[in-house]
């Protein structure tokens, strides 16, 4: 089994999911390199609180695209929170102050840092830069290696928390909107256009001819229990996962150590492939390697076992 049934696809967005240290980085890197090497052009976005795109191609990555060395069509990007707070800011502030100075007396950091911290402001902001990206068609594929499991789903729900959080202020209005019977009010407008927006990007996601993503996992207890609970979680929100990746996987134990470290390892492969393995998803073991996962001639390697 490999990813190599999405070469013939059309898709533009592969987001790579699982909890912290189990590969995610290093099989999107790969994944980025694979189809750049095809020749589409490809961007390469980390928003891990751990980035390591730096380490992996060698380079300086940073919060603007750039090209990666030694690799015609790939360009790489590492977004930390921060600077997705302060894009977002950027981006949506004047709007949204705009529309709460009609009604308030505000501070415009006052009003913008209180809407900024709304649950999911974040991802959604993530997304929204994913889907420009998209739209404005400088890329052919965008590879998104997300924060870890869980954090990315919160997004779903983010239409609803997002009102709740701007409903719960109560220096926004709504109770002197009533007071003054105010027929038509811009805020309420705007929430009406957040909706759209957050419709838009969850309809994105959810569209499997846009988007597919893949979970990795490690064969131990920990990585099959997460990937259980992420696979519900994707499911409860009518999401599919076809591709369940198992890194770390030791193929051919030559001692004491690694063949018990094997046994270990072989229940859990198994419970994977029992759960997932019927049709459900593709289930593709990648082997442990005996050095790290850092400079293209290793991702190389990789990329012959993810795309055999
Ligand atoms: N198959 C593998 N064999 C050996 N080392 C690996 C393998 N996959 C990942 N690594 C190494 O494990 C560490 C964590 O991988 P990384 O991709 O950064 O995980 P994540 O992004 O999920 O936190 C890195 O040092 C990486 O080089
Ligand atoms: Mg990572």
């Amino acid at each position: 089994m490999s990813l190599s049934d999405l070469d013939h696809t059309s898709k533009r967005v592969l987001m790579f999911g699982g909890k912290g240290g189990v590969g995610k980085t290093t099989c999107s890197a790969t994944t980025a390199l694979h189809y750049a090497s095809m020749g589409r052009r490809t961007l390469i976005i980390s928003s891990d609180l751990t980035p390591s795109l730096s380490d992996i191609f060698e380079m300086e990555v940073g919060p603007t695209e750039k090209p990666v060395k030694g690799i015609e069509n790939l360009y790489a990007l590492e977004i930390s929170p921060d600077e997705v707070m302060k894009r977002w800011k950027a981006k949506f502030g004047p709007e949204i102050y705009e529309a709460a100075s009609t009604l308030i007396d505000m501070e415009y950091d006052e009003v913008i840092d209180y809407v900024a911290i709304a649950p999911g402001i974040q991802e959604e902001f993530m997304l929204d830069y994913i889907l420009e990206r998209v739209k404005d068609g400088r890329y052919d594929l965008i590879v998104w290696d997300t924060a870890p499991a869980g954090d990315t789903l919160r997004l779903l729900d983010l239409p609803y928390k997002f009102i709740a959080h701007l409903r719960m202020a109560p220096r926004f209005y709504f109770e002197i909107r009533d007071a003054f019977k105010l027929k038509k009010v811009p805020f309420l407008e705007l929430i009406e256009s957040w909706k759209a927006l957050a419709k838009e990007v969850t309809d994105f996601m959810r569209d499997p001819a846009n988007t597919e993503f893949i979970l990795v996992t490690i064969p131990e207890a920990l990585g099959v229990y997460q990937a259980k609970r992420l696979v519900r979680e994707f499911e409860r929100y009518g999401l599919t996962i076809r591709h369940l990746i198992i890194n770390n996987v030791i193929q051919n134990p030559d001692c004491e150590f690694h063949r018990a470290r094997r046994a270990m390892q072989i229940p859990y492969i198994n419970m994977l492939a029992d759960e997932y393995g019927d049709g459900r998803m593709k289930i593709i073991q990648l082997p442990l390697f005996a050095y790290e996962m850092k400079g293209v001639e290793r991702l190389r390697e990789l990329e012959k076992v993810l795309f055999r």
